[in-house]
């Protein structure tokens, strides 16, 4: 098992992985230009036959933009999203990156444990942000 950084090539096995993690977040349109844009930094965690987690972010200036977080629920809680998340960190800052930032649901309790964990905390709410009327949370860290 290995985070790895992810290409165009694994695009069938981020929707995949989007299906089932994500209940279908993203179009393919939205993965391949997740995927191919310089600027946006994608790691996945595989053991080597499936994808079974993906981290991607944005990098803007001195800023990464979250975008994603998501592990193949059938393991979850065995430190695969922590693992991801501080690889991806960790990457962003060997690029020149100060904070993080991202919107992570009020409701999205596991979400916000990971995060809070690494060292988020909030800085604001965007009300009704979601299509489930639920609120979105702004994070930041300094990483
Ligand atoms: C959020 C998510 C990525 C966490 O992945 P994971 O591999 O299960 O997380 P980890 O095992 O690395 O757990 C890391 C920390 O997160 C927290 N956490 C994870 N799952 C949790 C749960 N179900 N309830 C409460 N806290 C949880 C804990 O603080 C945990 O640290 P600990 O094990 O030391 O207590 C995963 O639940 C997921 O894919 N959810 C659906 C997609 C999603 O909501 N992504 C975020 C969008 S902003």
């Amino acid at each position: 098992m290995a985070v790895i950084t992810i290409d165009p090539s694994w695009l069938a096995e981020c929707l995949a992985l989007d299906r089932c993690a994500l209940q279908g977040l993203w179009t393919e349109e939205q993965w391949r230009r997740e995927l191919e844009d310089p600027r946006r930094l994608c790691l996945g965690w595989t053991d080597a036959k499936r994808l079974l987690g993906v981290a991607c972010g944005w990098l803007i200036a001195d800023e990464l933009h979250i975008t994603v977080i998501a592990v193949d629920p059938s393991v979850r809680q065995r430190g695969h999203g922590k693992r991801l998340l501080s690889a991806l960190l960790q990457q962003a800052r060997q690029q020149g990156a100060i904070h993080a930032t991202l919107e992570v649901a009020s409701n999205n309790l596991a979400a916000i444990a990971l995060y809070s964990d690494a060292g988020f905390q909030s800085a604001g709410t965007r009300l009704k942000y979601y299509s489930d009327g639920s609120d979105a949370l702004i994070q930041w860290c300094r990483i």
